[in-house]
């Protein structure tokens, strides 16, 4: 294992103002610490990993980005303006887009029912208005131009329901929703955790087209291989606070793995 000061200088940080920038958040539950003073920045067209230990505040910190919880202290900043998410509504209007770990889709409707689930199009004019009709064609059209967009041969036919598809298909339907609406930041908790090698790779590829796409990626990941297969830049959680921010290039594994644990620090 490699402990040497050199190998464990920390990463360059990118320059220019963060789409998201998190300082110094702190939430706690009563009396256990969730986050105690955590920073983060997401800058444009980068993966930003985050891994930890179980309870090391992974998803308290994912909750504090996306509205789901309302951080006790510190600030959050989105293009360099301060915001205050009441809820994850805020975030989504924002442009933030979140796939949680347990899937939300919907397995009875189908890949483009899917996509457009709570921003249904109506028809236009009195049919849209005033009968409520849905614009069903219309959604299939950009669900179709949406998968295509983002590379995912995985998904030929919008209008398959989605309790049809394998795992990878409905990890993908979701990727896919939170990449037509996240016109800022996408945040995925653990998209590989319960695929098989081809339907991971599959997600992976994905997370790669997001970024092409202009459109920077939180990947939360037990996976230390696929953490360092797309990740740009990997915030390590520890005990509620940020341990380090290392690089693919400037840590291995093994590196990861000790900063995490406490064995080593960065
Ligand atoms: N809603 C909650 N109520 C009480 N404690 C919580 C809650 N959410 C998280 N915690 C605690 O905060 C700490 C961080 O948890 P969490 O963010 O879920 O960690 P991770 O996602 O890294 O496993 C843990 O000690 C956990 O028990
Ligand atoms: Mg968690």
């Amino acid at each position: 294992m490699t402990t040497t000061a050199e190998a464990l200088s920390p990463a360059p940080t990118p320059t220019g103002v963060p789409v998201l920038e998190a300082k110094r958040l702190v939430k706690t539950f009563g009396r256990v610490v969730g986050l105690d003073g955590v920073s983060l920045q997401l800058h444009a067209g980068e993966v930003l990993a985050i891994i930890g230990d179980n309870g090391a505040g992974k998803s308290t910190l994912i909750k504090c980005l996306t509205g789901a919880y309302i951080p006790d202290d510190g600030q959050l900043l989105l293009d360099g303006q301060e915001v205050h998410f009441k809820g994850p509504q805020d975030a989504r209007n924002a442009g933030i887009e979140t796939v949680y770990q347990n899937l939300a889709v919907s397995p009875a409707l189908d890949v483009a029912s899917n996509l457009y689930l709570g921003r249904e199009r109506r028809k236009p004019g009195i049919l849209g208005s005033v009968f409520r009709a849905l614009d069903t064609a219309g959604m299939r059209q950009d669900a179709r131009d949406q998968v295509l967009k983002l590379g995912i041969s995985t998904l030929q036919d919008v209008t398959v329901a989605v309790e049809n598809l394998s795992g990878g298909q409905r990890q993908a339907v979701a990727v896919a929703r939170a990449a037509a609406f996240g016109s800022k930041v996408v945040v995925l908790d653990e998209p590989t955790a319960a695929l098989g090698v081809r339907e991971s790779n599959q997600v992976l590829e994905l997370i790669e087209n997001l970024r092409g796409n202009g459109v920077p990626v939180i990947l939360i990941s037990h996976n230390m291989p696929h953490v360092f297969q797309v990740a740009d830049r990997i915030h390590i959680q520890r005990l509620g606070k940020r341990a380090a921010t290392i690089t693919p290039q400037s840590h291995t594994m093994t590196d990861a793995v000790a900063i995490m644990t406490g064995a080593a620090q960065a």
